[in-house]
């Protein structure tokens, strides 16, 4: 997120987060980095959307949700078909929704929901290959974890048409 405002100092971005200590280690960086193009929400993210305009935003990064790996845990997963809707509909036309994750079974997941919701069109072209025109040439915590281990993370870019 501090990279993202770095280099998009004419945008205004918005992170959120459930934990106190994440949001502390954000804001934290945000003061040190000087950056003033940021606020971050304390709690869940669909609490914050859904204080949005419709067709207001023009991206949203999804990267590295938490995976829930417990078969009846799944239905927590973010990037549920209901949650992704709802997403939709803050997205301004030709808004983009890009996702990173290093769970297969998510990535499979996610890229069944997509295509079955006719307002998106895929971007990417191979999710293993990083498109740096959405996503940053440095890597969060979650991704610099996945490589360490070697799992290659996938990539995915949605747009709204
Ligand atoms: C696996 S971590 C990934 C963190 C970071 N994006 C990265 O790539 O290193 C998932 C993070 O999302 C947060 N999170 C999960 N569900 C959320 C929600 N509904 N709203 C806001 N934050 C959420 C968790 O607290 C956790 O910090």
């Amino acid at each position: 997120m501090v990279e993202l405002a770095k280099r998009n100092s004419d945008k205004f971005i918005i992170g959120s987060e459930v934990y106190e200590n994440g949001v502390a280690t954000a804001c934290f960086s945000l003061f040190k980095n000087k950056i003033e193009n940021v606020r971050v929400f304390h709690g869940d993210v669909r609490i914050l959307l859904n204080s949005f305009k419709y067709r207001s935003v023009d991206r949203l990064y999804i990267l590295f949700p938490d995976p829930w790996m417990k078969k009846r845990h799944k239905s927590r997963r973010l990037l549920s078909s209901t949650n992704i809707e709802f997403f939709s509909k803050i997205l301004k036309s030709k808004g983009a929704i890009c996702i990173a994750t290093d769970i297969e079974d998510y990535h499979s997941e996610i890229k069944e929901t997509f295509s079955n919701l006719h307002q998106f069109k895929k971007l990417h072209i191979s999710p293993k290959k990083k498109d740096l025109s959405f996503f940053l040439g440095v890597e969060t915590k979650y991704e610099k974890k996945a490589i360490i281990k070697g799992v290659p993370p996938s990539y995915l870019v949605y747009k709204k048409v």
